[in-house]
């Protein structure tokens, strides 16, 4: 079998918006029987909570919708993510400045904004962190959205 297509969600803690993005994605990818195909994971750009589970809030929000990421643990970003992965999608701009950065030295997939592959005019998906429960929510819905688009591109590079 060919090699899998092999995806990666960066994020600063890895604590909120990429693990959910790795949960919900996984999912999709489930869902369209399309598991042996893919290979996801996900990471932050800092260092501060490397070997946590997500986020309390995150985890909740996640399982609202039937998704199960208490399993995941924060890993940071290393610049042999850029071998090894076909995409790697940031969910802002700051995340985006650091990795391209990275990027510029080593060469290797070039990162790029996981809404690019959404329909919403926003093209972040916003720090939850410091606010309530809405903004996980938030977080949940437009990650859905990209991640269809996301399926949807990568069925095009592998038919
Ligand atoms: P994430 O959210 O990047 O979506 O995981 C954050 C988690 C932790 C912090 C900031 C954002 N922090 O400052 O510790």
């Amino acid at each position: 079998m060919a090699d899998p297509v092999r995806v990666l969600f960066v994020c600063l803690g890895n604590i909120c918006r990429s693990p959910s993005a790795e949960g919900v994605f996984r999912t999709l990818v489930e869902q369209a029987g399309m598991a042996e195909q893919v290979e996801i994971d996900s990471c932050g750009t800092g260092h501060w909570h490397i070997g946590k589970s997500p986020d309390a809030r995150a985890q909740e929000a996640a399982q609202r919708r039937g998704i199960d990421i208490s399993g995941l643990r924060a890993r940071q970003f290393s610049p042999e993510d850029l071998d090894r992965f076909d995409y790697v999608l940031v969910m802002d701009h700051q995340n985006l400045a650091d990795i391209r950065d990275v990027w510029h030295q080593n060469g290797g997939t070039r990162p790029a904004l996981f809404l690019e592959y959404g329909s919403s005019l926003q093209d972040e998906v916003p720090d939850p962190y410091y606010g309530g429960a809405d903004g996980f929510e938030v977080v949940l819905d437009l990650i859905h959205e990209a991640g269809e688009g996301l399926l949807a591109d990568i069925r095009g590079r592998l038919a």
